[in-house]
């Protein structure tokens, strides 16, 4: 910033607002700066929204979701990361009502597990590949990919439940799921018909400490 001021303010947005220039030729580097910083704020706050509004949702309405929406939903998964870029996850898309109704009984009847309009598992591909660190990778890169599906859905106007109570050789055996292959999770996707309150979660002072672990 060499050679001119810059005033920063708050908008009524909270963005930071640069106000004012000492140098009138720097106009157009005032309009950029505005303009990116603004832009990054709204990004910022659109992600954090999204994530605070999502809920788990056990309630749908018997509403289709689009194909568009649907892919929208799946290529925010395709895009998580993965370790060593791996990508060894498959998600198999369920509508299929009977299909669906299997999933359920196989997910210890959990009743809006057959209502939602759809079913997603989650599976990894290749699971035999144990980090450094001592984690399977397979359930981490699956595990991301899951929630950057649910977080799509919210910015979709959908909502989803992640399931984990399941049989998984049953559940492996409705959806031909190949002996190598793990599901980690069923995912239930539709137009909510519920606005639950958002679940308590524990202060931030709790989750996370600095520079050394207490
Ligand atoms: C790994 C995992 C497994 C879960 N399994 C189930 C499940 O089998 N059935 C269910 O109703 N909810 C399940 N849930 C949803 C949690 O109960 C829910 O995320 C938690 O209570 C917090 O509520 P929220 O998602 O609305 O914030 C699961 C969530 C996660 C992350």
């Amino acid at each position: 910033m060499k050679g001119y001021t810059l005033n920063m303010s708050l908008g009524t947005s909270g963005a930071i607002l640069y106000t004012s220039l000492s140098d009138d030729r720097m106009g157009n580097e005032r309009s950029r700066l505005i303009e990116n910083t603004q832009a990054t704020w709204e990004a910022v706050m659109e992600i954090l929204e999204v994530i605070r509004k999502r809920r788990s949702i056990r309630a749908y309405r018997n509403t289709a979701v689009e194909d568009e929406k649907l892919n929208r939903v799946l290529e925010a998964a395709r895009l998580a990361p993965t370790a060593r870029n791996m990508q060894e996850r498959k998600f198999v898309v369920v509508r299929d009502g009977e299909t669906r109704r299997q999933l359920m009984e196989a997910a210890k009847n959990q009743s809006f597990v057959g209502a939602a309009p759809v079913v997603i598992a989650a599976c990894g591909t290749i699971t035999d590949y144990v980090m450094s660190c001592g984690q399977p990778a397979y359930t981490v890169d699956v595990a991301i990919a899951a929630d950057h599906l649910t977080l799509q859905a919210v910015a979709e106007g959908l909502g989803t439940c992640w399931v984990c109570a399941f049989d998984e050789a049953r559940v492996k055996e409705i959806l031909g799921v190949p002996d190598d292959a793990r599901v980690v999770a069923l995912l239930t996707l539709g137009y909510p018909a519920e606005e639950p309150e958002p679940r308590p979660r524990k202060p931030l002072s709790d989750m996370a400490c600095r520079e050394t672990y207490s």
